[in-house]
């Protein structure tokens, strides 16, 4: 059943297909998760309603006076296209990426980057809580509601003065948020006091594109590392803000045990467009052959290995790997998030875990640094694009994944700003789309086949 926006999410959740029925109290726990995301702020608000409506305003032209002639319904439009937001499924007056409260103050919340649209094969899209949000702009529209903040005499809320010492995202559809996350860490004693004396950690800032929420329910170790043990603890870091101190950790847990069921629960979408199945077929045996070894097998009976493959074999870029040194991962380690040392934590994982590749057609673009467009360009390495940008159609069913148009550099237009977000460059730091040369041993006519066997995943 195809899960529009209109309808309810749980009810999305309730028609997906899962082998064994969930059990009626975990899926009761889902939703409240569910709801917990999407209703309760749990930092302070990032603007407020009027700041929202008037960022227009701060726009280039030709775009303000676009926004300018728009009704407030279109502007609205064009504001949630500008910043890689979407209706929430179930009550389309909000964004599904931010907690609106009846104040109008907005709050980010985790599908500001696990929450994005799938293609329905029918010309438009489907909102998909847990799909990766491959087009949010939190840098942009950082920019300009911190502007509109000025011209409305406004304070400056945390991201603003956070994104004025550390890059929020370079690329459209990526963030910096692990370095979010280690500075975080860094000012907190085990027990998540503040200290300030810990003084600033080692940096090393770069962009992720954010996987997939219906991996969690595959894995034992999360991140694209594996370096962490899942718990419901460790995934409240994102609310490691000043003003949440450690007694609000502990009142929250009960709730994260929820979300935690929640995010467990995420099923992945079905490929919407025809499949040829002989030859998905003839893929499935040279998938077997060359890539099952890491990725696992699908179907009745398939299993996921969780393999961990070292830095100098996969060939990805390391930067991420590097970024995070061990005393990062001690210091994550060591605290109440992965229950003072009891949860598993690797200091020096050395490589990236293949990941599962359950509904990989839907969560372009691909490696964790969201450098490679389409399945077609990760079974083609030779001919991945040095510079990319996605265009206004948001499929390719051909080469499956993002359509886009490829450049040899970057163009004038795209010197600086909001521009330059708009295009991947694959020679920027962190950025780099080589590696993971495993599919050349294959014939041409494997990888087309491959590629046919991948959509039914
Ligand atoms: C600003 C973007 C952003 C926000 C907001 C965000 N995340 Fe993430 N999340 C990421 C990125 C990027 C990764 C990948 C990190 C890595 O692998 O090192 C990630 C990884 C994860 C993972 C590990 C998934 C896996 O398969 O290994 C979980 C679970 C997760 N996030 C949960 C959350 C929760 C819960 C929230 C809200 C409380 C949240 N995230 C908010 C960007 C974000
Ligand atoms: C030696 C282990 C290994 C083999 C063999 C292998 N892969 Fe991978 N694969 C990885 C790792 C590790 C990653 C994560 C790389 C990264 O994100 O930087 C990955 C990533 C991917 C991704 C991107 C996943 C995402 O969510 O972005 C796809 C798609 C993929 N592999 C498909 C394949 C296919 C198809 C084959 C067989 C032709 C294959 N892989 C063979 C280890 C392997």
């Amino acid at each position: 059943m195809a899960c529009r926006w209109l309808l309810m999410t749980a009810i999305c959740l309730l028609a997906a297909p899962t082998s064994a029925a969930e059990p009626v109290a975990g899926r009761a726990a889902a939703e409240r998760g569910y709801k917990l995301l999407v209703e309760k702020a749990y930092l302070p608000p990032d603007f407020d309603q009027e700041v929202f409506d008037t960022a227009w305003k701060e726009r280039p032209e030709p775009l303000r006076s676009q926004a300018e002639k728009a009704s407030p319904e279109e502007r609205r439009q064009l504001a949630f296209a500008r910043y890689g937001l979407t209706p929430r499924p179930d009550d389309p007056s909000k964004p599904l990426q931010y907690v609106v409260d009846d104040a109008g103050k907005w709050t980010m919340n985790c599908f500001a980057c696990h929450g994005g649209t799938v293609p329905d094969g029918q010309g438009s899209v489907t909102v998909w809580p847990g799909a990766p949000n491959s087009r949010f702009a939190l840098q942009t529209l950082t920019e300009e509601t911190r502007l509109a903040k000025a011209a409305l005499g406004r304070p400056f809320s945390r991201m603003d003065v956070g994104g004025a010492f550390i890059p929020l995202g370079g690329s459209n559809g990526t963030t910096n948020a692990v370095m979010f996350g280690v500075v975080l860490m860094g000012l907190r004693d085990p027990d998540l006091n503040f200290d300030a004396k810990r003084g600033v950690p080692q940096m090393t800032h770069h962009d992720m594109d954010a996987p997939p929420w219906w991996h969690f329910q595959r894995k034992k170790m999360l991140y694209i590392d594996g370096f962490a043990e899942k718990g419901h603890r460790g995934l409240m870091q994102f609310m490691l803000v000043r003003s949440n101190g450690p007694e609000k950790f502990r009142g929250w847990e009960e709730e994260f045990r929820d979300v935690f069921a929640y995010i467990s629960s995420i099923q992945p979408p079905k490929y919407p467009f025809p499949i040829d199945e002989k030859l998905a077929a003839v893929g499935q045996a040279a998938f077997n052959r060359v890539c099952a070894d890491c990725h696992g097998t699908y179907g009745k009976d398939g299993r996921y290995p969780e393999k961990l493959v070292p830095i100098e074999d996969v060939g990805t870029d390391r930067v991420r790997l590097d970024a995070l040194t061990p005393a990062h991962r001690d210091a994550y380690g060591a605290s109440w998030f992965a229950n003072y040392g009891k949860l598993a934590n690797l200091r020096d994982p050395g490589g990236y875990v293949a990941p599962p590749l359950d509904g990989i057609w839907a969560s372009a673009p691909y490696f964790h640094n969201g450098s490679v467009p389409t399945l077609w360009y990760v079974l083609h390495p030779g001919e991945r694009p040095v510079v990319w940008k996605r265009t206004l159609a948001d499929y390719d069913p051909k080469r499956v994944g993002l359509e886009i148009e490829t450049f040899t550099h970057l163009p004038a237009e795209a010197a600086a700003g909001w521009q330059r977000r708009e295009y991947f460059d694959t020679r920027a730091f962190g950025k780099s789309a080589k590696g993971h040369d495993f599919p050349d041993e294959l014939t041409a006519d494997e990888k087309l086949a491959l590629l046919e066997y991948l959509k039914t995943l």
